[in-house]
Parts: C-alpha cells; structure tokens; sequence
C-alpha cells in the first residue's frame, strides 16, 4: 500500500515571472485553487495519507494553506455561510501535511532525497507541482495500480514530439504490454540525437526506498543539479522500473501556455462559470476571428 507522497515544492518558478515574485508558484490559482491543491487532490484520491512538502525559504503560504484557518472560519460561522465553511475546513483535513526544507536549489533528486526521514524504509509516490491531470481515474492511482501488480518503481509517461523530448526525462523502453514497458535506462533533457525515444516521463512516480540510496551517491548531472532521471536510471539495473503511458491529459502549469489551458480546462469543468465561458468564447470568436 502506498501511503505517502513527496511533492517538491522549493524550486523558484522563473518561468511563470512576474506572478511568481512574491507568491510561492504552487500558490498561483487556476480558477479559484492553488495549483498545489490540485496536486494533493489527487494523492488523496489516489489513496494516500501522509503529504510531504518539501518546501524552501519564501514558501510559508503553501504551510498557511494546509492549516486550519480559525479566524476565517469563525467569520464564516458568524455569517452562517456554512458551504464554504465546510470548503475552507476540508482543505487542512485532507490528509496528514509534513514539511521538509531544501536549503540550497541542488535539483529535483536532491529535493527527493530531503524526504527520507520523513518517507522512512517504504515505497512512496512523488507529485511534481508543474504537471497538472485531467482525466477518468488519477495519474497517480493508475501508477499504484501497475506497482502492486508488479512491486516495482513505476514512472508515467507519454508520447511527446520529437522536438519536444529536450524538455523531458526521456526513457529506453522494452514493451511489457500496451501502454507498459520495462525501462531500460533514461537520459534527463536530451537532445533530438542522443533521446533514446519519444516516450517523455510525467510529473507522477511510485518509487521503492531503495531509490534514497542511489541519490546519496549519484553526482551533479544536467544542468549540474542532483537529477531525480539519473538516479531511476540506475534502479533500472537494481530493484527494476516500469513505465506507464497512463490516461488522460496533462497540462504543464508552470508554463505560460499550459497555465492557460489549464485554466481554460478547469474553467469549462466549473457548473457556475462553465456556459458563460463558452458563451464568451463564441462571441470572441465571432468578433476576432481564429487568425
Ligand atoms: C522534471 C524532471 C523531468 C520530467 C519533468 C516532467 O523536469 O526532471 O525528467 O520529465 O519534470 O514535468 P522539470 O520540468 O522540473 O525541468
């Protein structure tokens, strides 16, 4: 059973600038919720308990967020407004909230590896704040699906453009069966040349312990930061990995154009807002044209 999740939560957010200044990037709404809202909806319907955060200087609003908030809840409660009462409560009892501070920006391996003590010696999902899912069942649950029928590290993946894969952690597969391939090895950000595939890895991983290990030891790579792509690409020749190419869309957040059409997604989803939405984009387009 996977009861716990790391979603590293320290890196900067430069590509969403200026919006990103102030406000910790997983802080920024789509809609009317804190991307990293979403981001703990799904582990929590995917069935886990225990969040870990790893956070860094400057993110003490992602910590508020997860808390109770008893001055707004006692103005909620005077007013009666009792719907949202319930919406602000639920939020802080969602799951269990555990935080953890990255001192230094040493990448996304090393972000991993400062949940260790908290993760202890059992396998543990990882959440990537910039990939957001839309989908039937959550990325995160189809991942547990595949570990325990397999009992091994599961990665998602999907099939991107080729000029696409230098963006990605970018996988050698060997098919299992459709939709699932053992993982050979991985290469983080490769060029067109070197990519050994187009199958992309996806913000979502369940990882076994034994991955702690291999990050104490594994040096600097891309970008000269402790890569979480290179350490599962030394799993693959220990405990094993597989891939899934899961379900449903995904929408990169921390870019400005994924942002938007998340945003536009969550929008169309939303009962309030969802015919005036469509309503407006009919007349704009009408007015300006597709061009
Ligand atoms: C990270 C990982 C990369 C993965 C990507 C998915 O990169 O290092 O392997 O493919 O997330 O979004 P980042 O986007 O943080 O640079």
């Amino acid at each position: 059973m996977i009861r716990k999740a790391v979603i590293p939560a320290a890196g900067l957010g430069t590509r969403l600038l200026p919006a990103t200044k102030v406000i910790p990037k997983e802080m920024v709404p789509i809609v009317d919720k804190p991307t990293i809202q979403y981001i703990v909806e799904e582990a929590v319907a995917s069935g886990i308990e225990e969040i870990i955060i790893v956070t860094s200087r400057s993110k003490r609003a992602i910590e508020d967020h997860f808390d109770a908030s008893v001055e707004l809840e006692d103005v909620l409660e005077r007013k009666g407004s009792l719907a949202q009462l319930d919406q602000i409560r639920s939020i802080s009892r969602m799951a269990h909230f555990h935080y953890v501070r990255q001192a230094r920006p040493l990448g996304l391996g090393h972000a991993v590896l400062c949940a260790r003590r908290l993760v202890g010696d059992e396998p543990f999902a990882v959440l990537l704040g910039d990939d957001v899912f839309v989908g039937k069942t959550p990325c995160l649950q189809q991942l547990i699906q595949v570990h325990e029928e397999t009992g091994r590290s599961v990665v998602a993946v999907q099939e991107v453009e080729e000029t696409e894969v230098s963006r990605y952690g970018v996988i050698r597969p060997l098919p299992i069966r459709e939709r699932l391939w053992d993982v050979e090895s991985l290469v983080e950000k490769p060029q067109v040349a070197e990519a050994p595939s187009n199958l992309a890895v996806a913000g979502r991983y369940v990882l076994t312990p034994d991955v702690f290990d291999i990050l104490e030891c594994v040096g600097p790579g891309r970008g000269g930061e402790i890569q979480l792509t290179d350490a599962l690409s030394l799993l693959c020749q220990r405990s094993g990995l597989v891939a899934l190419e899961f379900e449903g869309k995904r929408y990169d957040v921390g870019d400005k154009r994924g942002y938007v059409r998340a945003t536009l997604e969550f929008a169309l989803q939303d009962e309030v807002v969802r015919s005036d939405i469509f309503a407006f984009l009919e007349r704009y387009y009408a007015r300006e044209g597709t061009a």
